[in-house]
């Protein structure tokens, strides 16, 4: 059988091949077509938009791999500042490498007193910790103004070190400043995930439980990259354009706010605190069923997953160690008889949907005893080396240009302004 496909334009009876590679057909045989014909693809659902060496996803087998390595190994054997590592350089580091990495990450976790003091303190007292980490990031940006030499390698790396070192920092302020308590400043003795522990935590003495510890920079390499998904996406849209990173990441940040997105692990809690007891799941699961798509079972389902999300099975894996720490979750029964019930039942099954890594991860943090509102936050932090790693990946692509898609306009025709008094 042939690699290629023959479009044919019935209308001029042109005809043009293209080869098939990786079972991709490329756009350019349809400007080469006809130039002013486009493909109409509302949300992508069809459109590969770049090429990534850096994320591996097979939604339909359940296969996550970071730089070719299986989720599972690196979620088991390494730690959350090793594969921001990878990501961003495509190799895990030997020893020297990752001494001198950490080291470096480690001397930029401080933030300038003025965004404390002049920023985050002007925020109203009940702000939600996502819209001030996501306006802290663009106004960190302010802070340096080599930040937009964005061709400048030297000036990228600097700004890819104070991004991944300062996210912990700049989440712990939020927190803490929604919660009244005063900051604390990093404690760069600390490992990343204890570090960011310690800022959010420490009251008078406090001392981070290895077990919880391990657990978090376990949550951090499995939140750290997904492809292309809706955050990532628009990364590489503002990035495109080529503001400063810190102005791009602020918008990726704004992507994964949604309850669609990285915002679904808040909604999971509301909708177990909602059904409230095992025995009503049934009775909610219905509800879902005969919402006809109004109503969502928040933590299932997604857009290339059609089997299990593998980062779920591990995070329900680490909820039993976290529990032996904390004391189990309540709300962990609903959630496992919801699973049970959801992955019998034929609406689901049909459907292909799964718990996904929001389904779990709330369950975590609430008994970690991380408030509902900075859950998003939390998934934030890692993210933040997947966006930056994608992002670096498409300035140094030669293929990438600024993104601009076309639309089908279907608003009126030209029509002649009337004056107010005639309308
Ligand atoms: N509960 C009930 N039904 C669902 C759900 C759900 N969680 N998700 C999808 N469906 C149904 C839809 O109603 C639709 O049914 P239909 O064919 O009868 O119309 C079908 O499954 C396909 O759904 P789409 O919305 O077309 O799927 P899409 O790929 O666009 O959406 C998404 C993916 C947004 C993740 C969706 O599954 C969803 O809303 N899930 C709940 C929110 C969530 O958990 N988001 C986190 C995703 S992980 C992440 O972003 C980090």
């Amino acid at each position: 059988m042939p690699d290629t496909i023959t479009i044919i334009d019935d209308r001029t009876g042109k005809q043009v091949t293209v080869p098939i590679t990786d079972n991709i057909f490329p756009a350019t045989a349809v400007r080469e077509l006809d130039p002013s014909l486009f493909i109409y693809d509302p949300a992508y659902m069809q459109t590969a938009a770049c090429q990534s060496a850096i994320t591996y996803l097979d939604g339909e087998a359940g296969i996550l791999r970071y730089r070719g390595y299986p989720i599972e190994q690196l979620a088991e054997h390494s730690t959350y500042l090793e594969v921001a590592y990878l990501l961003l350089n495509g190799e895990l580091p030997n020893p020297a490498q990752l001494d001198q990495w950490k080291n470096d990450v480690t001397s930029h976790t401080f933030i300038h007193e003025n965004m404390r003091k002049r920023f985050v303190d002007g925020f109203h007292y009940d702000a939600h910790p996502m819209g001030m980490l996501i306006s802290s990031i663009a106004a960190l940006g302010t802070f340096y103004n080599d930040a937009k030499h964005i061709e400048d390698k030297s000036s990228r790396d600097k700004q890819i070190l104070r991004l991944i070192a300062k996210m912990p920092t700049l989440a712990a302020m939020c927190y803490r400043f929604s919660a009244g308590l005063p900051f604390v400043y990093p404690d760069n003795n600390l490992s990343f995930p204890a570090n960011f522990l310690n800022m959010m935590w420490k009251i008078g003495s406090y001392e981070v439980d290895p077990r919880l510890e391990r657990a978090m920079d376990v949550l951090f390499i499995l939140h750290a990259d997904h492809e292309q998904n809706c955050g990532t996406h628009v990364m590489r849209g503002i990035g495109s354009s080529h503001p400063d990173p810190y102005s791009a990441v602020a918008g990726a940040a704004a992507a994964l706010y949604g309850p669609l997105h990285g915002g679904a692990n808040e909604e999971v809690l509301k909708m177990l605190a909602e059904i409230g007891t095992k025995d009503r799941v049934p009775g909610f699961i219905k509800e879902v069923k005969d919402g006809k798509g109004e109503k969502r079972l928040m933590g299932f389902g997604h857009r290339v997953y059609k089997n299990y999300d593998p980062r779920a099975r591990i995070i329900k894996k680490i909820a039993d160690e976290v529990f032996e720490v904390t004391g189990r979750n309540p709300l962990l029964d609903i959630a496992l008889e919801l699973e049970r019930i959801a992955l019998q039942d034929d609406y689901f099954v049909k459907r292909k949907l799964y718990p996904n890594v929001d389904f779990y991860s709330g369950l975590i943090y609430q008994a970690i005893g991380m408030p509902t509102a900075a859950f998003t936050v939390l998934f934030a932090i890692p993210r933040t080396s997947g966006w930056i790693a994608q992002w670096q990946e498409m300035l140094l692509d030669p293929e990438q240009k600024i993104a601009r898609p076309r639309q089908v306009y279907v608003g009126p025709e030209e029509r002649n302004f009337l004056p107010i008094e005639e309308r």
